[in-house]
């Protein structure tokens, strides 16, 4: 079972939802997070899910400066029973995840933050049974005092190729070692923080969190991802979402 924020000693539970893209492999007319499917926008789609998780105690939301107001109310149509705040992200998805951190993370915070789960709004059907089995495998893990972040995982389906400068094939890395990462990223909140901060000062960058951990020699572990979670990037992807949202419709 799940426990409520109130019952637990070890601090809240925070989604942060990284939807500041401007989403310019999608193409579409305005920031990927604030286009329709069916009857939600992504952003929609993805609170709401995050919404029925009872093991999230808060929501943050990462949108660009201009589209902030719009995150606000698009959010407050869901009248969403979960504690929810719009913030200005960054240049970057990791500058995006930093500002959330930094202000979850600030001296005067009154309640302590124990887990953040780091989301990325483009994976808007991302189940809600994911959020929670990531949030318990960060909390047993935390439990034996292991730092280590946790992430869904999916097997691949194709064979991947190393490449050189001029794309002639280096070598075929053994497919039954490699998997496909998706978000609900889990990690205990300090933990994330610190290797945030350190990054900011490296100047390092990267396209998820738990590479962070991994260039600072911590752990990560996995969970079985979902296929539903996967990331809307292209057209075609939004054409694949676009008969989810007709079959949750349908539903
Ligand atoms: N993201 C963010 N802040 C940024 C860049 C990205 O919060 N500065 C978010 C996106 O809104 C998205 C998630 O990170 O939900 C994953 O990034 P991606 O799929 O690359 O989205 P975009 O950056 O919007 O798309 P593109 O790279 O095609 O422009
Ligand atoms: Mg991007």
């Amino acid at each position: 079972m799940v426990e409520s924020a109130s019952s637990r000693k070890d601090g809240k539970v925070v989604a942060i939802v990284a939807a500041a893209g401007a989403g310019h492999r999608l193409g579409a007319d305005r920031p990927k997070a604030f286009v329709r499917v069916g009857d939600y926008t992504l952003l929609q789609h993805t609170l709401r899910r995050i919404d029925a998780s009872t093991a999230v105690d808060e929501i943050i939301i990462m949108a660009s400066f201009e589209m902030c107001a719009t995150a606000q109310e698009q959010a407050r149509e869901l009248s969403l029973s979960t504690p929810m705040r719009v913030f200005p992200g960054g240049v970057l998805r990791s500058d995006s995840i930093y500002e959330g951190l930094k202000y979850l993370m600030r001296d005067d915070a009154d309640e302590t933050v124990g887990i953040v789960l780091i989301h990325d709004a483009a994976r808007c059907f991302a189940p809600t049974e994911l959020f929670t089995e990531v949030t318990e495998k960060v909390r047993a893990l935390m439990a034996e005092d292991i730092a280590a972040g946790v992430i869904p995982v999916l097997p691949m389906v194709d064979t991947v190729k190393m490449v050189d400068s001029a794309d002639n094939v280096l070598g075929t890395p053994d497919r039954t070692r490699l998997r496909r990462v998706q978000t609900p990223q889990g990690f205990d909140a300090k933990l994330l923080w610190t290797v945030h901060q350190a990054a900011k000062d490296e100047e390092l960058t990267t396209t998820d969190d738990a590479t962070l951990l991994e260039k600072y020699q911590l752990g990560v572990a996995t969970v079985p991802g979902s296929e539903e979670a996967f990331k809307i990037t292209t057209p075609t992807d939004l054409r694949l979402a676009q008969l989810l949202a007709d079959e949750e419709c349908e539903g």
